[in-house]
């Protein structure tokens, strides 16, 4: 029998990088997994290839109505979420003097207010057993240039999920994290500088990982699963680093 047979999973940002590779994990596991993304396209070919035990809502994550609605979706298919895989993330390369309001708004309201709304709006088909990931970064506990605003949103995460695991401990539910370094997704096309940079930019944090190279997003799925799995039990409030060693040694 399949890890994740008869288990429904919800994967917000399912429609790229590391949501789309653990959505497809959780579904070659055997789940049933419901995406979100917020672009149509990409969320309908994601859909496409995730196959008959996928589907899809398109939903932005700082929208409170969005939310209601892909958790609407889901309460329509399941009564119960087995894994909330919380990812949906957005990251500028800012340096902290020429940060506008704009750019901070955008990217706190999405990674620390989205998150934990989803988290909110999920909770009453979260029960015993449940577990829930959220996406954090190896930037959250290091200093790298231009992060003044994502690395503090991955901060508040870590935070965040501390309360939870005492919170939600006595119903049963886990919350745990995954905390990436650097990783090779379309991520890092939309940071807002020029190619050129972001080479260069990757090329610095790239030297700073032991194993001297970027991570896969299907290496990060595999460690979202393990946390979203059974295997996992005794793990409660945790922030697993998923970095080739960065930031650890
Ligand atoms: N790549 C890395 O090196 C790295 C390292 C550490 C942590 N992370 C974290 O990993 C997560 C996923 O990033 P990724 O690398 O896979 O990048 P990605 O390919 O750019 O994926 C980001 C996902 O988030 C979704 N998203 C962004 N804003 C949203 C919003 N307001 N509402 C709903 N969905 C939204 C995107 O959907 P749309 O395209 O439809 O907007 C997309 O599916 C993020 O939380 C990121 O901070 C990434």
């Amino acid at each position: 029998m399949k890890r994740f047979e008869n288990k429904f999973a919800v994967v917000t940002g399912g429609n790229s990088g590391i949501g789309l590779a653990t959505a497809r994990a959780f579904v070659d596991e055997g789940a049933r997994v419901l995406i979100t993304g917020r672009n149509p396209e990409t969320l309908a070919a994601a859909k496409e290839t995730l196959g008959g035990r996928a589907t899809a809502v398109q939903a932005d994550v700082t929208k409170m109505e969005d939310l209601d609605k892909v958790f609407e979706s889901a309460r329509e298919q399941t009564d119960r979420i087995d894994a909330l895989f919380v990812n949906a993330g957005i990251a500028r390369v800012v340096p902290f003097e020429q940060t506008d309001e704009a750019t901070y708004d955008a990217i706190m309201d999405t990674n620390v207010k989205g998150a934990y709304f989803t988290l909110q709006k999920a909770l009453p088909l979260l029960g015993e057993g449940s577990s829930v990931v959220f996406n954090t970064s190896v930037a959250g506990s290091m200093g790298f240039p231009g992060f003044s605003v994502y690395g503090p949103t991955k901060a508040a995460l870590r935070g965040l999920i501390r309360v939870l695991a005492v919170e939600l401990s006595p119903r049963g539910i886990r919350a745990n994290a995954v905390a990436p370094g650097p990783i090779e997704t379309p991520l890092w096309g939309r940071v807002g500088l020029p190619e050129k940079d972001v080479q260069e930019m990757g090329g610095a944090i790239g030297e700073k990982v032991p194993m001297g190279r970027f991570g896969t997003a299907d290496e990060v799925a595999a460690a979202v699963l393990f946390l979203s799995s059974a295997e996992s039990s005794y793990i409660q409030g945790a922030e697993l680093p998923v970095g080739g060693g960065i930031g650890d040694v």
